[in-house]
């Protein structure tokens, strides 16, 4: 069973939802499907045999932060995961992995599951410094006491809706270094997925990888279309 979680980011409609909800009442597979969508979009559907999820969520519980949505609020609208340190969220709105600790806390307190990302930036890539901001990026955005249920993905941010994916070595390495990472943090079996630029010709030979327990897949996973062909690339 792999995890297959699409992130739509500002993108899409309710009617979209309706449709893609409808068209994966029909998929076969035994992997899970998870669709994280605008906030807005979180009451359109009855998700049936898939989950729900949002895109941010704040760190604070409730009070005078305008136009935040705590993990409360989220949980009550049936929503079950919510995708915390995204790299746009990081490079727009300056997450630091503090924050990002701080949201996923937030997250499992209400009961939902975060799916914390980390990766490194182009720049940091050519200093050679992925290897460093990955295992910091696991150690000080994850919260070290959790004891529920969590998913990392790890999205090398110079590949985001790039077209550019790293080789499969790279990735391989980067997820023994999670994988390993997390064991030390007495984490070990929390799945890890990639995400950058997955497609459906590309998605089973990624999954395919030691360590990468699934994809986060970005623009491929607005329409069903691009995004069944990804669940069901992997048997
Ligand atoms: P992409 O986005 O698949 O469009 O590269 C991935 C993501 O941002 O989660």
């Amino acid at each position: 069973m792999k995890i297959i979680a699409g992130n739509w980011k500002m993108n899409g409609s309710c009617a979209g939802l309706k449709e893609m909800a409808v068209a994966l009442k029909n998929v076969m597979t035994d992997n899970k499907i998870i669709l994280c969508v605008p906030y807005t979009m979180l009451n359109c559907v009855q998700a049936d045999n898939f989950a729900l999820g949002a895109q941010d969520v704040s760190a604070h519980d409730k009070g005078a932060f305008t136009g935040e949505v705590s993990a409360t609020m989220l949980a009550e609208t049936g929503a079950k995961y919510v995708i915390v340190g995204h790299s746009e969220r990081r490079q727009y709105h300056e997450e630091t992995n503090s924050i990002v600790r701080q949201k996923a806390t937030a997250a499992i307190n209400a009961g939902m599951i975060p799916i914390i990302c980390v990766g490194e930036t182009m720049d940091e890539k050519q200093a050679g410094k992925t290897m460093a901001v990955i295992e910091s990026g696991v150690r000080e955005s994850v919260p070290s006491d959790s004891n529920t249920d969590i998913i990392i993905a790890y999205e090398p941010r110079w590949a985001i809706g790039a077209g550019l994916t790293p080789t499969e070595a790279e990735i391989a390495e980067a997820h023994k270094l999670i994988a390993d990472t997390l064991s030390s943090m007495g984490l070990s079996g929390t799945p890890v997925l990639y995400g950058a630029s997955v497609k459906s010709t590309n998605a089973a030979d990624i999954m395919s990888i030691p360590n990468v327990d699934g994809v986060l897949v970005g623009g491929a996973s607005l329409k069903p279309d691009d995004f069944i062909p990804i669940i069901t690339s992997v048997k």
